[in-house]
């Protein structure tokens, strides 16, 4: 998500954003929470234009409207983690209730790390999750994440970390 398409969506010109990024937008979407976490990745781009690459993206189905049926990123380059280890990055995503349970976020999520690996040489990978919130448990279970500890975070309390180490020749 560029600067451009992030201004135009919380400005409600949802016209502007659609055709900035060449997507079709989810209605009612983005919703209070998303609405500032975008407004605070605007900030951060602005601040920081060359770690945009690591902040969202929008996650869209590749053929007819190009429907956005969610978000995925990293929250912020290497060294931006839970843990705070320097060579780690950490994921972050969401797929829209009516698009769960087809192995959106599995593909999604598979192809940050791949991208990550490929492109930045990254090893190690960080994601941290509510203990209740069994889908994401699920899915970076799957993906092969391993728990390592917890934290507590201000916002949305109690978090289990997980880790994923990617081996050269994964
Ligand atoms: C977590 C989330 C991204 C999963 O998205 P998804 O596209 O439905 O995930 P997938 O279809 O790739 O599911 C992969 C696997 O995760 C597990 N899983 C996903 N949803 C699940 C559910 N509701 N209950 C149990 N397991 C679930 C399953 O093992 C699933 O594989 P299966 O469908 O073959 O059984 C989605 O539920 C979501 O956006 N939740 C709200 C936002 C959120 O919690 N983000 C993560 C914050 S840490």
């Amino acid at each position: 998500m560029s600067p451009d398409f992030i201004d135009a969506l919380l400005s409600g010109q949802r016209a502007d954003a659609q055709e900035v990024a060449g997507l079709k937008l989810p209605d009612g979407w983005p919703d209070a929470h998303d609405s500032r976490f975008l407004s605070f990745r605007l900030r951060q781009m602005r601040e920081r234009p060359e770690i945009q690459e690591w902040f969202v993206y929008a996650v869209v189905q590749p053929d007819g409207e190009r429907q956005m049926i969610g978000h995925a990123g990293f929250h912020g380059p290497p060294g931006v983690n839970a843990v705070k280890a320097s060579d780690a990055v950490e994921v972050g995503y969401a797929v829209f209730e009516p698009y769960r349970r087809r192995g959106y976020a599995t593909e999604v999520v598979g192809a940050l790390i791949d991208w990550a690996a490929r492109e930045h040489g990254i090893r190690r990978f960080i994601a941290s999750i509510s203990p209740e919130n069994e889908p994401s448990l699920a899915l970076v279970r799957r993906l092969g994440f391993r728990h390592i500890g917890q934290h507590w975070d201000e916002e949305d309390g109690e978090e289990l970390e997980f880790e994923l180490r990617v081996t050269d020749d994964a």
